[in-house]
């Protein structure tokens, strides 16, 4: 459970355009921002994103909601997950009674292993300093000076226990929690042994592990340091803190195989790249990678291994792989890897080959056509076959349709029939969170009650909640957020409490209609004071109208009926 203070906290903290810029492109329109809808295909936009509401609404498909629930909806990612991912980006702290006690556990050894880690990377950057035979290995391999201290690489000793030197306690279990020790037969000795260190750094920058390259020939080539409480070779990216600045300033990141790789490209002035840790590529390195940037392109040799990676690496960036994102594939010639590549050629000309790379469309295209007969119906069906599940998977909307027509085109079949064959998710969500409207039913004071205070929610004090019909879900919603006001809040944080409740397509109904009146405060607390008014008035004709009824048969009643006449038409009066 996310505690309801955290989510108001972290909605009161994000700001949704933002967030929603990064995917689509918005333009100002009033009050509000403009956009091509991301969950539907439109060419002239009807997606609306309001700062002051912190609400999106698409007038096009009816989709609609705040910052969590535009991160869910667009990438797929799980409530939780969507608070947790909003929460990183703000630079918030999940609370501690909202994480599991894993994550606690977890917790409690960072603040244990973290130091233990950066006092090791300290004793091998210093014994790299001592070492003529490290650094010369160094030397040989083309790395200066000044990208070893950059990537501050250093140089693990020969001896079996040099890490002595730096732990006084060289026994202590968080040695080996840490990766940095091994323990056999009751015996310990060091991981890393006469090797150069590659310190793996977390995207806040601290040390959670190494990767360590004997010097010259020798097996295994590179040894990594385990999984630990601090290290997910599936979340971290050799390379990611130096490499941050220029992949943004590119507006691209470079995914390579290898430590020396990332060395050597940004040595010859490619700054953005970064590798995987020896292991396939993950969700989490492609959206990592995507926040920073809106291109990511993978490097891989072109063996038959790195035609492996990058297939699997396809697989994994198609639900992330959004419109107005673009990701490419650049296929090393055979026996080269960017190392050799960029030392033989130049930076310039390895930045010509990433530019050149072939898109995701088309890497994705010629691969489902590899080893098929289109000449044939099989074939052709084949390739539709093959293609269904992928094209499914695609997180952009208009990506997807793209890659479906030309899929069409080649199985010989009109675009309408691939796309009926690839029931589209993103199109599905939309539906679903397009609640079938009623019909326009004359619409209810309470209703624009609600709308009011959704644009100013410190309206919310002045709702007088005996005036409201108890019978619609307006009134429940407003007395709801009476009841447990939250101060200041915007209407987003409001908005939050009724997901996925009975009452969550009311609100979202008078969100849109707040959003789409898009009036500014005053002119807002202008028409609740007259909603009020009206809702006033409504109560009086009703008491009239009630009374006029009692004084048939209690004449005394008369009286009492007159003064609510009277105060009716004085309340009628006061209308604008
Ligand atoms: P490569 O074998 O392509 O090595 O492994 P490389 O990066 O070109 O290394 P150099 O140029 O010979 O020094 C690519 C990556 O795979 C992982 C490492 O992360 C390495 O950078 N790997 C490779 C291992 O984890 N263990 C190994 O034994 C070999
Ligand atoms: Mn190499």
């Amino acid at each position: 459970m996310i505690p309801e203070s955290f989510k108001q906290e972290l909605l009161d903290r994000v700001d949704i355009v933002a967030l929603v810029s990064r995917y689509v492109k918005l333009r100002r329109s009033g009050a509000n921002y403009l956009g091509l809808c991301p969950f539907h295909a439109e060419k002239t936009p009807s997606f609306t994103v309001s700062p002051a509401k912190q609400f999106y609404h698409c007038f096009g498909c009816g989709a609609h909601g705040n910052a969590i629930g535009f991160l869910m909806a667009y990438s797929g990612l799980g409530y939780v997950e969507a608070v947790k991912a909003l929460a990183e980006s703000a630079g918030l702290r999940m609370p501690e009674r909202a994480v599991s006690p894993q994550a606690a556990a977890r917790r409690r050894r960072e603040t244990e292993l973290l130091p233990l880690l950066e006092r090791a990377l300290a004793f091998y950057r210093a014994a790299l300093k001592d070492s003529p035979r490290a650094i010369g290995y160094l030397k040989t391999r083309g790395v200066s000076g000044e990208t070893a201290t950059r990537y501050r690489l250093g140089y693990a000793p020969p001896q079996r226990q040099a890490l002595r030197e730096a732990f006084a306690d060289y026994d202590a279990p968080a040695l080996v929690a840490a990766g940095l020790v091994i323990e056999a037969e009751g015996r310990r000795y060091d991981r890393f042994r006469d090797r150069i260190m590659f310190p793996i750094h977390d995207a806040r920058g601290a040390v959670v592990g190494f990767g360590g390259r004997v010097i010259g020939e020798g097996e295994p080539k590179y040894l990594n340091s385990p999984e630990t409480a601090v290290f997910q070779k599936g979340r971290e990216l050799y390379g990611l803190l130096q490499a941050r600045e220029a992949i943004r300033a590119a507006g691209r990141a470079i995914v390579v195989e290898g430590y020396m790789d990332v060395l050597a490209l940004a040595q010859h002035g490619v700054g953005c790249a970064v590798a995987t840790l020896g292991t396939a590529t993950t969700p989490a390195h492609v959206s990592r990678l995507l926040q920073l940037a809106d291109e990511v392109v993978f490097c891989f040799d072109g063996d038959a291994a790195g035609r492996k990676a990058a297939w699997r690496a396809l697989e994994v960036s198609l639900p992330l792989a959004a419109d107005g994102k673009t990701i490419r594939f650049l296929f090393l010639p055979e026996g080269e890897d960017p190392d050799s590549f960029v030392r033989a050629r130049g930076g310039q000309a390895f930045e010509r080959m990433v530019g050149a790379a072939q898109p995701l469309s088309a890497y994705l295209l010629a691969e489902l056509q590899a080893g098929l007969e289109l000449s044939s119906a099989e074939g052709r069906s084949r390739l539709v076959a093959r293609a269904a599940p992928l094209l499914q998977r695609i997180g952009g909307p208009v990506l997807r349709l793209q890659i479906g027509r030309e899929v069409a085109r080649l199985a010989g079949l009109a675009p309408g029939e691939v796309e009926r064959l690839v029931a589209a998710p993103g199109a599905a969500a939309a539906r679903r969170a397009a609640p079938q409207r009623a019909p326009a039913l004359a619409v209810s004071q309470e209703r624009n009650l609600l709308r009011c205070v959704l644009s100013k929610p410190a309206l919310l004090e002045r709702v007088e909640p005996e005036l409201l019909d108890p019978a619609l879900p307006e009134s429940a919603v407003l007395r709801a957020l009476r009841e447990e006001p939250a101060a200041g809040a915007r209407a987003a944080v409001l908005v939050e409490r009724f997901r996925g409740s009975a009452f969550e397509p009311v609100v979202a109904d008078a969100m849109a209609a707040a959003i789409d009146a898009g009036l500014d405060e005053s002119a807002v607390e202008e028409e609740f004071a007259q909603i009020v008014l009206a809702l006033r008035i409504r109560r009086k004709q009703e008491e009239v109208r009630a009374l006029t009824e009692r004084v048939k048969l209690e004449p005394a009643l008369a009286a009492e009926l007159n003064r609510r006449v009277r105060e009716l038409h004085e309340l009628k009066a006061q209308r604008a």
